[in-house]
């Protein structure tokens, strides 16, 4: 693989849709992007229809005319592959292209992303048409990096079709061999469910009443795998047609039906678009969670902020526009996150089809605008730098989408969703100021300083190990309620809960419960109320732990232990904001770990940089503050980069456990 000159600066631009004008518009657009500093387009992602215009006749000739006109303007070409929607042709003549909702319905064509992963239709066309396509512009001097699809799962995450039960049921014989072990372990003794062939299990379509859980939890696992081996099958053609330039395809931040660790490793850098809402107080905060999980996917590499809007969306009910300078503030802490690039949907703004109020680089009412002012200001500082690598984190937040699939299974003692928890903690971590990498249960922890793990009910004796060793070896683990419950089957283990962990927090749980909000328990620390469980409580048998703080009822909600050469605190329930940031502030004293500045405000975002540190007013508002004893202004969504070097954490004393060590 070859980075054809990637990353010689920070790329900005975006989806460029040509097939949506006449050829008249494209010389003006390569001449108005480079007003705006454009280097790097986006094209093709929905342009199979007019390149197939059927079955095999392609009509080459308009792509030809625009990547010449693109590389002409010194604007590198991201070229998509195009297959996330089929053209009608296609659907017409192969109808098993199309996915199927749980109750049998088929999605019908008329909008996008209609296709079954598991269609073999789909497959042979589509390898059809990318193979033409890398054919044709494998040695092409603008195309310096292959898109694949685009956001794949993104409106049709499950497909329930006959070609699905198929390939399903391959993926589980592939996985466990025997049906005995499939009967075992999906517990089918309970309701009737038995299986006597391999033939009779269906994807989990509509059922009077709950799914098996175990197969919920692999049908999840298979979805993630069948829609990754599209990906590997497009990204081997453009590799096996001898093209050398890197393949990614666009990521959605935390995307529930697809396990992205698994899929980073195949793509050669990470891609991401991200949309959050303006009328979001915490927007920035949305946006910093999915950038922090970008770089933690494949770390040390620069990834690509692939799809953002210069300006409003048109899919929401109400689409608040970005107030001036935020979408300059959003890219930044992209950037200072390792962003490569920088890059819109979409260029120029298109007059009809569903998205034509969607804002645009170019908009509509053209260059006189203060969308496209902005766009070209922020273009010129991207033309003038390299990509920044982002400093070490001592702090992880552990993410596991096949823990994500089995704790978001009905029938449990309260709903709970992971990913609001997850940023919720995420969220505290950035308030204070702290900077955190995402890893994954397994992954090697031996790097932080504090590892934060909320609601891990899913934990395999593998990665349960792991987590110990770094406690062991010094390190501080905080947990809330429903972690290390069931074993990857969603099996409960023989002899209770925690049964790899509780030995770390000294104590287990021995019942669950739900908890709505209106009767929310207070917590009490020496008297204080610090905020309120939610969601999931949980009755804790200590064996060693020392109760920090209790609910209202007497019983313990917070519990600190000492394992080996570091320590635990473990809470008996998911906690509200001022609960998580109280149970913060103690894990990051335990740990040593301090803020990358101190007494900053929370409006500002604070990344330490392998240069130094970079400080952005998330604000409408100016806000001062104190830098090596200087005290500086930042306007309203704006930010300064300090390049000296600040003095680590790793001189940060550590705050006294509360007991005696649990030997090893
Ligand atoms: C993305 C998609 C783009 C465009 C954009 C609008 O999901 O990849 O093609 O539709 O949303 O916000």
């Amino acid at each position: 693989m070859s980075e054809t000159g990637l990353f010689s600066r920070v790329h900005f631009g975006g989806d460029y849709n040509p097939e949506q004008w006449d050829s008249s518009v494209w010389r003006e657009d390569a001449r108005v992007m480079r007003d705006a500093s454009v280097d790097m387009a986006t094209v093709g992602v929905f342009s199979w229809a007019a390149v197939e215009r059927v079955e095999g006749v392609f009509d080459f000739a308009w792509l030809d005319e625009a990547l010449a006109l693109l590389h002409e303007a010194s604007v590198r070409v991201d070229l998509a592959t195009g297959t996330a929607s089929p053209p009608n042709w296609a659907c017409a003549a192969y109808p098993d292209i199309l996915p199927v909702d749980a109750s049998g319905v088929p999605y019908r064509p008329g909008s996008r992303q209609h296709f079954s992963p598991s269609s073999e239709s789909y497959r042979r066309l589509a390898a059809a048409f990318v193979r033409k396509l890398v054919e044709r512009y494998r040695d092409h001097p603008a195309v310096a990096l292959w898109h694949v699809n685009n956001e794949y799962a993104c409106h049709v995450p499950y497909d329930y079709s006959d070609a699905a039960a198929r390939r399903f049921r391959q993926w589980l014989r592939a996985r466990y061999g025997d049906l005995d072990v499939v009967n075992a372990l999906w517990n089918t003794a309970f309701w009737s469910q038995r299986y006597a062939s391999f033939d009779e299990i269906i994807p989990p379509r509509r059922t009077p009443y709950s799914h098996n859980p175990g197969l919920l939890l692999d049908f999840r696992r298979f979805t993630s795998d069948v829609t990754l081996e599209l990906f590997i099958m497009e990204r081997d053609i453009i590799r096996g047609a001898g093209a050398t330039q890197p393949v990614t395809t666009n990521f959605m931040d935390a995307y529930p039906a697809l396990d992205y660790w698994r899929w980073a490793r195949e793509v050669d850098i990470v891609s991401n678009d991200n949309y959050s809402d303006p009328r979001d107080p915490d927007a920035a905060r949305h946006a910093a969670f999915g950038r922090d999980l970008m770089r933690s996917l494949k770390p040390a590499r620069p990834w690509i902020l692939m799809e953002q809007a210069a300006n409003t969306v048109s899919w929401r009910p109400n689409n608040a526009r970005k107030s001036p300078g935020e979408m300059s503030a959003w890219s930044e802490q992209a950037v200072a996150r390792g962003a490569g690039a920088i890059l819109f949907f979409q260029w120029r703004q298109s007059v009809a089809g569903s998205e034509k109020f969607h804002s645009a680089m170019l908009p509509h009412a053209g260059p006189d605008t203060a969308t496209f002012r902005e766009i070209s200001a922020y273009g010129a500082r991207c033309a003038a730098r390299t990509p920044v690598a982002t400093g070490p984190a001592e702090v992880a937040l552990l993410i596991d989408w096949e823990n994500w699939w089995a704790l978001n299974q009905p029938d449990h003692p309260a709903a709970l969703d992971y990913e609001r928890i997850l940023r919720d903690w995420y969220e505290a971590t950035h308030r204070a100021h702290v900077q955190l990498d995402f890893a994954h249960p397994s992954h090697d922890l031996s790097a932080y300083q504090l590892v934060i793990a909320p609601a891990l009910y899913l934990l395999d004796e593998r990665a349960s190990a792991n987590i110990a060793r770094f406690v062991a070896n010094g390190g501080v683990l905080a947990t809330t309620s429903f972690t290390d419950v069931v074993d990857q089957h969603d099996r409960f283990r023989p002899g209770g809960f925690a049964r790899g962990l509780g030995v770390v927090f000294g104590a287990a749980p021995i019942d669950f419960w739900g908890v709505a909000d209106a009767d929310a328990a207070p917590i009490l620390q020496q008297g204080e109320c610090i905020g309120r469980a939610r969601g999931l409580r949980e009755e804790l048998r200590l064996d060693g732990a020392v109760v920090t703080a209790a609910f209202d009822d007497g019983a313990p909600a917070i519990v600190e232990h000492g394992f080996g050469d570091g320590s635990s605190i473990h809470v008996a329930a998911q906690l509200d904001r001022s609960a998580i940031a109280v149970v913060l502030d103690r894990a990051l004293a335990l740990a040593g770990v301090r803020p990358v500045l101190p007494a900053l405000p929370e409006q500002v975002e604070a990344i330490r940089t392998a240069s130094g540190v970079t400080l952005i007013n998330q604000s409408a508002a100016a806000v001062e503050v104190a830098v090596a004893d200087e005290r500086i202004t930042i306007e309203p969504y704006r930010w300064r980069e300090f390049v000296e070097r600040f003095p680590s954490a790793d001189d940060q004393p550590r705050a006294a456990p509360l007991d005696a060590r649990t030997t090893r």
